[in-house]
């Protein structure tokens, strides 16, 4: 195997999988691995290199199956390990590499353990898999300190002990059916050394690690000063008792050793919301982690300040520990892109906080998201694409209260949405009941008008999103494989670089047209330019130069 198949990852576009969003094989009103495998052809003739699937296996789905029963099995509500190897096979025969999402810093409730836990009482082995304390107060009333759970109200949760009295506290970072293990214990560190490699043998090429800042904590930190007005954000306070601390690193160590024992070596993605780059550097270096998700590019508001400082900060930073940078706009957390360029503040917020209000412009935001994806498209490094993301799907701001399944909902009272927004099935079709999502409805209402935004619709249409998108993954394939850029001259409201000698791309993030520097010709454009040939405001060219 040669070194440039092995490092396939390092310009790829990989396409997130939101398997219960994505498309419905069975008539359940939920997408499956049956669905996935009808629509893999879709997604190779899109021109993406790999898929992550969001997690799949057994769930009550409190918070979207980020809370885990089993590790090793699927939902029967999305297949089986048999449909799932079928999967493998037939996405590796299209050329698409496939990656699961593992989450190690907590369990579902139902997990086993986590039941053994409950039933075997304080001082048990089968408590040491989490995070079990003694409250406090003269009766061990009140929770062992002040930390808060990243969906909001306290991250503790008291326990009615086995002879009926209330008894210790377990720790939970997320929804209070999400307890965390607590990785100081040499089996909680063995059993993910085991899952790895359980879905590696399967074929999975690699895994996005949910939380990987997570996992490591000081239970003995202080209590932590809390604003307010940041309901769900964490404090950003150096030495965070339970997120980015050194000792996560070690874990990355014997994580990295698995999978470079296979051969092609597997992949891992951390998913880790840390600050600032060289915080997030640390988890690629040469014996960690291979890749990120670049949320400080995510989170930057539409102007060339912001954008062109992180551009610069991930490729300077992440190159200096050898690896590549990466580009994201969206996930199944944040607000749509069409949406949130539509927005008077463009910026997102934190993490599962990253919502902003106030009226949207849906049309400025899809011209906005489009040359959006041409400048993502056109940097050095990989690139995701969350699903409908190339159909230019708006969030859905108007779900009836009573469809929200987001935890963030119940657990902030009430007054934060939630993510569910984003999370709305696919619409693969003009019309039917659910849009071609399947043939038993969809799990969440569509809005009307979805439709017009359908696979169906925007196939064949040379100005729809989703033929943008099929057109720049196609010819990216020809921009230089180099992991530099250089700024081109241009103006204050525009992005210009080159790649490599013959390639550039100009992005004007202002109102007024810009010239465009000199060069061959135009290989792809994210909107009409002027009739002088000018490049009109919030559009993107691609250059031979
Ligand atoms: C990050 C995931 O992306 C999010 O969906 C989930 O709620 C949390 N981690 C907790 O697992």
């Amino acid at each position: 195997m040669t070194q440039a198949s092995r490092d396939w990852w390092r310009d790829a576009v990989i396409y997130q999988v939101y398997i219960r969003s994505f498309a419905d094989g069975n008539g359940d009103g939920e997408g499956d691995i049956a669905g996935l495998r009808e629509r893999l052809p879709y997604l190779r003739d899109l021109g993406i290199d790999a898929l992550w699937i969001n997690p799949w296996y057994p769930s009550p789905l409190n918070d979207g199956g980020y809370d885990v029963a089993d590790f090793r099995d699927i939902d029967p509500r999305f297949g089986d390990l048999a449909q799932a190897k079928s999967l493998l096979d037939e996405a590796h025969g299209f050329g698409l590499k496939v990656l699961l999402d593992i989450v190690p810093n907590h369990s579902s409730w139902d997990h086993r353990w986590f039941k053994e836990a409950l039933a075997a009482g304080p001082g048990s082995p089968e408590r040491a898999r989490y995070i079990f304390r003694d409250g406090r107060g003269d009766d061990g009333e009140l929770p062992p300190n002040n930390w808060r759970s990243v969906f909001g109200g306290p991250a503790w949760e008291r326990v009615t002990e086995p002879d009926g009295t209330p008894g210790q506290w377990y720790f939970h970072i997320f929804d209070v059916s999400q307890p965390d293990f607590d990785w100081e214990n040499p089996e909680v560190r063995a059993e993910f050394l085991d899952i790895l490699r359980f879905w590696f043998d399967l074929g999975v090429d690699g895994f996005r690690i949910d939380v990987a800042h997570g996992m490591v904590k000081n239970m003995d930190g202080p209590d932590l000063p809390y604003d307010e007005s940041g309901l769900l954000d964490r404090p950003s306070i150096a030495d965070h008792p339970f997120f980015d601390r050194d000792g996560v690193h070690e874990i990355y160590r014997g994580w990295r050793e698995i999978a470079d024992a296979y051969d092609p070596p597997k992949l891992y993605v951390a998913e880790a919301w840390v600050e600032p780059a060289e915080r997030l550097a640390r988890y690629l270096r040469d014996d960690e982690l291979h890749s990120a998700f670049n949320f400080d590019y995510l989170k930057s508001a539409w102007t060339t300040a912001e954008l062109r400082r992180s551009i610069d900060d991930s490729v300077t930073v992440l190159g200096s520990v050898g690896a590549p940078a990466t580009w994201v706009l969206e996930n199944h957390d944040v607000e749509r892109v069409v949406t949130r360029y539509g927005r008077g503040v463009t910026a997102a917020g934190a993490g599962h906080a990253g919502r902003v209000s106030g009226p949207v412009d849906v049309e400025l935001g899809t011209q906005r998201a489009r040359a959006a994806a041409l400048l993502m498209l056109a940097l050095p490094g990989g690139a995701y694409v969350y699903q409908g993301q190339e159909l230019g799907l708006a969030e859905v701001l108007d779900l009836p209260e009573e469809s929200l399944q987001d935890p963030v909902w119940e657990r902030s009272g009430r007054t934060e949405r939630g993510r569910d927004g984003c999370r709305v099935p696919l619409p693969w079709a003009t019309s039917g009941s659910s849009y071609g999502f399947g043939a038993g409805g969809a799990w969440l209402p569509q809005p009307a008008g979805w439709g017009d935004r359908s696979v169906e619709a925007e196939t064949g249409d040379p100005g729809s999103v989703l033929s943008l998108y099929r057109s720049a993954l196609r010819l990216r394939r020809d921009i230089p494989a180099d992991e530099s850029l250089t700024w081109l001259p241009s103006a204050a409201d525009v992005l210009a670089f080159r790649r490599g000698e013959a390639f550039a791309c100009v992005v004007n993030l202002g109102t007024a047209p810009a010239d465009l520097p000199e060069h061959r010709e135009v290989i792809l454009s994210s909107g009409p330019l002027g009739p002088d040939g000018r490049l009109p405001g919030d559009t993107a060219v691609w250059l031979a130069v």
